[in-house]
């Protein structure tokens, strides 16, 4: 897989950093509350266990798989619900778990449906922003690096399904995505 890397974006030991920072972070704005950590399918896997493993708090863990379905044009594109939580978040404090928040529509759909269910309040922690990919409004509460316009994969991120197993974040060479 190695070859098929154009660059190191971030290194599995900068990625650990980012995570133990994160997971210090929301130690400390949640107190004593017990929040809803909601991983979102499949590519916060990776970056969700890491951050919540070393924040010694008590949390609850459930995962929601959402799948955008991009039209003819990058402008278009609905969100729709695959595998749904089975935790009641009425009142609940919530975090929501993202690899990379890019044009902003799956968390916009999952702000959106988390609070028509009453959550009390929804946080977001995502490992990459990238605001230049931005089309709806969408914030992370919990950042770990903004990143530039590119395509990145590695460490959940996938391209065709593929390369979530790298332990690095990297940009993939043009050919292997124009070759397919
Ligand atoms: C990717 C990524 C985020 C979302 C971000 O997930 O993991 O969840 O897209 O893009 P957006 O801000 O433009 O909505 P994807 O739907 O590809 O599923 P995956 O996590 O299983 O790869
Ligand atoms: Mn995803
Ligand atoms: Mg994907």
């Amino acid at each position: 897989m190695d070859n098929d890397i154009l660059k190191v974006l971030y290194s599995k030991s900068e990625i650990q950093e980012a995570c133990e920072r994160l997971g210090k972070e929301i130690k400390d704005f949640y107190g004593d509350k017990v929040p809803v950590v909601i991983g979102v399918l499949k590519g916060s896997i990776f970056f969700m266990t890491d951050v919540i493993r070393d924040a010694d708090m008590y949390m609850e863990l459930d995962f929601m798989d959402v799948s955008s379905y991009h039209g003819t044009t990058e402008s278009s594109g609905n969100v729709e619900l695959v595998t749904d939580i089975s935790t009641d978040i009425a009142g609940r404090d919530v975090l929501i778990m993202e690899d990379i928040v890019d044009t902003g529509r799956t968390l916009q759909f999952l702000i959106d449906t988390l609070n028509d269910r009453g959550a009390k309040s929804i946080k977001v922690c995502t490992l990459l922003d990238k605001p230049a990919g931005r089309v709806v409004e969408a914030k992370s509460d919990f950042t770990g690096f903004e990143v530039p316009n590119e395509f990145v994969v590695g460490y959940g991120l996938d391209y065709d399904e593929k390369y979530r197993n790298l332990p690095y974040i990297g940009v993939l060479k043009p050919e292997i995505y124009t070759n397919n």
